[in-house]
């Protein structure tokens, strides 16, 4: 397999040596129906690749690409429950999460059905008012302490559906920082707030600082006895969730099969369940089920996932380009880039390949993104007209939530404008017409033409949404899951796995030491210099 995957890496890597790999107009001019072709509708959604400039050979090199890469086969075994995280030696059953599956997906299922039951009861329990705080309130406010993958899911649909008047205010706190927690402490009443500690391992450093500091916020307002009234747990860990006190009836289980990443549709989505209300979490699960179909059944050609990770395998693979932008055209999906850095970044960060070689190529680009329209005012220009293009996944969503129609007008009219002027540019001539057409002399015109002109053949994918609801967003979210697994395959690396940022957790040990006892611990100089300064200003 080896040889024939990397034949087909060397293939994709000639197309994109030859001259003008990287164009896309010329692409347009001869066939006026790219847009038909190079555009494709799965589970709701419809991707158009065709500002990329991927030709029809290059097109075939990326199905052989995907051939060769066993993605098909990669991903039945995913869905058959094998041990497709091979260095943990786990399944990865997200799927199973939100629908049958065959096989070993089958079990994982009804396991995630019987889980699934009981948050159902839990939800519509507090939402009825049976289950209540210490002191008989009913909870108003869903508190979630959670970092990583504990987080960025819940936190990313939360800020995209949650609105005034839903079942439960929702609140964040993610990062141990005093001042994330000092920011959210005025929101909260605790005789009405209910705390979610979603944790898979329950042993993060971070998130169980902050579930102590919550605890003994709870525990002083409420008494300790009325403080577990307040707490459930949402975890694969039980008994470290029953060491830290919460009762056995309030731990939310999950399965070590679900990725931190890849688990808002677990029980760790429960804050999203009790927040928007369990009708709409469910919807979510549907439209997430409805994309799993799509990934499971749809032909290699008109594969969502496949086609939106073979577009990024062309540009870090074939044309060199490292990095990509996420532009959600609505603020609702403001935390999605945020979503996907960490789905894509710590699942396809690596650097060997399964067997525990060196990857022969490159891997998992930067990605970044914010919203537009503010986006273009802040980072767009070196997408526009800086020495290395970056690839674009602009989100677009047809039908707004609000009545503002003309603001919606302007937000998708700057949407497609950026893609379209990412692809024509603008050369030295159209600079100049325009120019002298607004009267500008000689001089001037001769002295700004360089400053003005735009390269053009900057690639984007868009993404059309019907509309921003639970559906829609599952399926949007499981389209990023999928396409991250398949580049796993496609780059041979393990996307479930995450050892690199142990290593960082490991070295914090002896410096929290050093920084609570001050007793010193030998460090590289520059550690040893930054830590001595930090204490010299703390005196
Ligand atoms: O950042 C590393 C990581 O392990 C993530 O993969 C995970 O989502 C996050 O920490 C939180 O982990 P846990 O859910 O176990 O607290």
């Amino acid at each position: 397999m080896d040889d024939v995957l990397e034949d087909a890496w060397a293939r994709v890597e000639e197309f994109g040596r030859r001259p003008g790999a990287s164009a896309i107009r010329p692409l347009f001019t001869a066939d006026p129906k790219r847009f038909d072709r190079y555009s494709h509708r799965g589970a709701g959604l419809l991707l158009d690749m065709s500002k990329t400039a991927i030709s029809d050979e290059v097109r075939e090199a990326l199905f052989d690409l995907a051939r060769a890469a066993r993605v098909e086969q990669g991903r039945d075994a995913m869905a058959n429950g094998e041990i497709v995280n091979n260095t943990e030696r786990r399944a990865a059953l997200h799927m199973a999460l939100r629908g049958g599956l065959p096989g070993a997906g089958a079990a994982a299922h009804e396991d995630a059905l019987r889980t699934l039951t009981y948050m159902r009861a839990f939800t519509e329990s507090v939402h009825r008012g049976e289950v209540r705080g210490a002191t008989n309130q009913r909870f108003d406010t869903v508190l979630s302490i959670g970092i990583g993958g504990s987080d960025l899911g819940p936190v990313m649909v939360t800020r995209a559906l949650w609105r005034a008047g839903d079942p439960m205010r929702p609140v964040h706190l993610g990062n141990v920082d005093g001042h994330g927690w000092e920011t959210v402490l005025p929101m909260l009443d605790p005789r009405r707030t209910l705390v979610l500690i979603g944790s898979k391992t329950f042993t993060t450093a971070e998130t169980m600082a902050n579930a102590r500091l919550v605890r003994a916020w709870m525990e002083a307002s409420v008494g300790r006895n009325g403080a577990s009234a307040h707490f459930a747990a949402l975890s694969t860990n039980l008994a470290a969730c029953e060491a830290f006190g919460i009762a056995a009836d309030r731990v939310f289980p999950f399965r070590d099969w679900v990725g931190g990443r890849f688990s808002l549709w677990s029980a760790l989505g429960l804050s999203l369940a009790l927040s928007l209300g369990w009708e709409r979490f469910e919807a979510l699960l549907d439209g997430a089920r409805e994309m799993d179909q799509h990934f499971l059944g749809a032909p290699l050609e008109q594969n969502l996932p496949i086609l939106l990770a073979l577009v990024e395998a062309w540009h870090v693979g074939g044309l060199k380009i490292h990095r990509r932008a996420v532009l959600p055209y609505d603020e609702r999906l403001r935390r999605l880039p945020a979503h996907l850095q960490q789905l894509e970044m710590e699942s396809l960060g690596k650097s060997v390949r399964r067997d525990g070689t060196p990857t022969p190529w490159s891997t998992g680009p930067v990605v970044f993104g914010e919203p537009g329209t503010s986006a273009q005012h802040s980072f767009m220009q070196l997408v526009h007209q800086g020495p290395n293009p970056v690839p674009v996944d602009f989100i677009l969503v047809a039908k707004s939530d609000h009545r503002h129609d003309e603001n919606h007008r302007i937000l998708l009219a700057n949407g497609l404008a950026q893609a379209a002027a990412l692809m024509v540019g603008r050369d030295a001539d159209a600079v100049k017409a325009e120019m002298r057409e607004a009267g500008a002399d000689e001089e001037t015109i001769a002295r700004l033409v360089p400053h003005r002109v735009s390269p053009g053949d900057r690639p984007s994918n868009t993404i059309v949404m019907p509309r921003l609801d639970p559906q829609a967003l599952g399926s949007l979210i499981a389209l990023y899951e999928h396409k991250v697994f398949v580049l796993g395959c496609l780059w041979d690396v393990n996307p479930f796995d995450q050892w690199g940022v142990e290593l960082g957790k490991v070295l914090a040990t002896p410096i929290l030491r050093e920084l609570t006892d001050g007793r010193r611990v030998p460090h590289d100089s520059s550690t040893s210099g930054l830590l001595a300064e930090i204490q010299r200003l703390q005196r």
